[in-house]
Formats: structure tokens, sequence, C-alpha cells
């Protein structure tokens, strides 16, 4: 990274990145129980785990700062699992940082291993004995998104964090400081579409409102008084997930209309936003939680949409899915109709 690199040009997930553990939103357990740990002069080796998005690589990088300060860059390696994968690359890098003596600093070295689940299973075995070997001066910690692809003996040699998705209100905290920061505005209309839209993934909603603002203040002056607008429109524009106006237009259409008005109402809609099948079912899947259906009607379509949903992750034509879709949903109204005569 040059010097020449502002803050202006950087992503704002960078940009915003917690640098202390104080600006950690969330978590607020796990914050409080490594904080601990380092108090207390007791580090264990560490896994935290849980999905993207969710600050684990921000969290041990503020705690790593907090430990060492100025010292970071001596006492802390940081790797990442899924770019280098050959176990070689590691037990050397490991290896000629933890043998190293540190002669103005105490205590345990750090070494981070992100993306640890993306390494293999010999590499993982090979990398229990390292943490083995190297026990006495350093302390690991590794992140990985699922702990089950993590090897059991290497799981059992460290202390588990797990990072649940976000809460709303911790999304929306961090939000407000970025819109006040970034001089836009939002209404609450837009803002609570932003969190949902989120899904527990701070990544994504810091990714998403960077994406709003690109798309307004392109041609436009930056020294305006005025902060940017940024729409509920907007967003799920952004985001590339259907407007809940679209997904209501082709339920509704799939209910009322005769099949082939439905599958053009579906086809054009889908032409028009530039979505795919797989962004509207989940649309789907949210209003018919809110539709008064029978057990058997609603066992029927969401086990079928999910079927749907697979075969479309398989690489099943589009086309062929979404006859499919609309043919599922027709006959969870049959079954529904059915029951009610
Ligand atoms: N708990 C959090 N509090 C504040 N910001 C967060 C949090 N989690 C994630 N972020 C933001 O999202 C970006 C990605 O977070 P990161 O820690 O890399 O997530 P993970 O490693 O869990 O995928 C960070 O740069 C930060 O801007
Ligand atoms: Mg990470």
């Amino acid at each position: 990274m040059t010097t020449e690199r502002t803050a202006e040009n950087l992503p704002w997930v960078e940009k915003y990145r917690p640098s202390t553990l104080t600006q950690i939103q969330g978590q607020t357990s796990t914050v409080t129980t490594i904080r601990k740990f380092v108090h207390e002069g007791k580090l264990p080796h560490l896994l935290f785990y849980g999905p993207p998005g969710t600050g684990k690589t921000s969290t041990i990088l503020a705690l790593a700062h907090e430990i060492y300060g100025p010292n970071y860059k001596n006492m802390v390696l940081e790797l990442n699992a899924s770019d280098d994968r050959g176990i070689d690359v590691v037990r050397n890098q490991i290896k000629n940082f933890a043998s190293t003596q540190q002669i103005f600093a105490r205590g345990f070295k750090l070494i981070i291993l992100d993306e640890a689940d993306a390494m293999t299973n010999v590499a993982q075995n090979a990398l229990r004995r390292i943490i083995e070997k190297y026990t006495k001066n350093t302390r690991f910690c590794i992140l990985a998104n699922y702990a089950h692809k993590l090897n059991p003996a290497l799981l059992s040699r460290c202390t588990r964090f797990r990072f649940s998705p976000l809460e709303e209100s911790a999304i929306r905290a961090q939000l407000e400081k970025v819109i006040i920061k970034e001089h836009l505005s939002i209404n609450e209309e837009a803002m609570s579409s932003l969190i949902k839209l989120s899904g527990g993934d701070m990544r994504r909603g810091l990714n998403v409102l960077q994406a709003c603002k690109a798309a307004t203040s392109g041609s436009g002056s930056t020294d305006s008084m005025d902060p940017v607008e940024v729409s509920r429109d907007m967003v799920y524009e952004c985001i590339g997930a259907p407007h809940p106006a679209d997904i209501e237009t082709i339920f509704d259409s799939v209910l009322n209309d005769d099949w082939s008005t439905a599958i053009k109402t579906m086809m054009e809609i889908k032409r028009v936003k530039g979505l795919a099948l797989i962004d509207l079912l989940q649309g789907f899947v949210e209003i018919l939680g809110n539709y008064q259906l029978n057990s058997k009607a609603r066992i029927h379509v969401l086990k079928k949409l999910a079927e749907i949903e697979y075969a479309i992750s398989r690489g099943g034509n589009e086309k062929v899915q979404c006859s499919a879709t609309i043919g599922v949903m027709k006959e969870a109204m049959l079954i529904q109709a059915g029951a009610s005569q």
C-alpha cells in the first residue's frame, strides 16, 4: 500500500474497519472474554468462527494492536490460508517467525491464520503439530467460516468463539456512523431495507451503501452542501435484490392469472430488472410465510421451492426452473383450495 492511497479511495469496509476493540459492534461477550484473557495474561490459542462480515478478522487485528501497540509488526504474523494453501509455505513462514528471538519485546508472539477452513486436511494436521511445537512462545488465532471444516484435533487445541450474524442494532449503529461521515442521508424505509438485506453481514451492508453513493455521485459535484440521499429503490438496485413490489406482482400473477400470463409476467420482470430466479425465490418464501396456507400446502410449496433452489445451484436450466416455480406455487393453491372445499 502506498502513502498516496488516501482514505478517500479505500473501500469503506477498510476505511471503517474498527481499529480498537471498543469499536467492534455487537459480539460483546466474545470481546469481554478475550479482553479478560489478555488482562490475566492467559491468552489461549483462539478459534473465531462464523459467517462472513461479522468481525472475526477485525476483532483479532484490533486485539493484536491493543496488546502490542507499536511492536505489532514484530510480534504478529498474519497469514491467509486461502492465498497460499500449501502447508509448506505456511510451515516455513511460521517457523521463521516463531523461532526468531525477540530481543526487545516480551511475551507471546501471535500468529493469525485467516480462512483456515480452506486448508486441506493434510495441511491442518501439519498445522496441529506446528502449534504444539511453538506453544511455548506463540499463540495462534485461527479464523474460519465453518468450524466443522476444521480437523477435530486442531479444534481441541483452541478456545472457540462463535461469531453470530450481527444483530440489526449493531449493523444500524455502524451504518449510521458511516452515513454521517460520508455526508449521506437516508430515510428509515431505506435504512431498514439495507439492514434487512445485509443479513447480519456488516461487510455487505457497507459495500451496498458505498455502491449507492457511487451510483448517485458519479458526475455530480462533490462540494455540494446537500447530503446525498439514499433511497430504498437504490438499496435494492445496488444489492441486486428484487424489489418487494416486483415479488408481489409476480406472486399475484401466479395466483390469479392463467399459466402463460404468469410466466410472461415473471420473465418480463426478470428481464427488465436483471434478476435471476435464485434472487426471486427468497422473496417468494418470505411472502408465503405471511400467507394463509394450511400446513399441507405450506410444506409442499416450501419443500419444492427448496428443491428448485438446489437445482439452480447445480446448474439447472433457468427457464425450466421458472416454470417449475410457478407450477409448485399454483399446486400449493390447489391443495389449499381442495382442503377448504
Ligand atoms: N462487529 C463489527 N463491528 C464493526 N464493523 C464490523 C464488524 N464486523 C464487520 N465489520 C466491518 O466489516 C468489514 C469486514 O469485517 P471482518 O472483520 O473482515 O469480517 P469477517 O472476518 O468476520 O469476515 C470490516 O472491515 C468492518 O468494516
Ligand atoms: Mg475475515
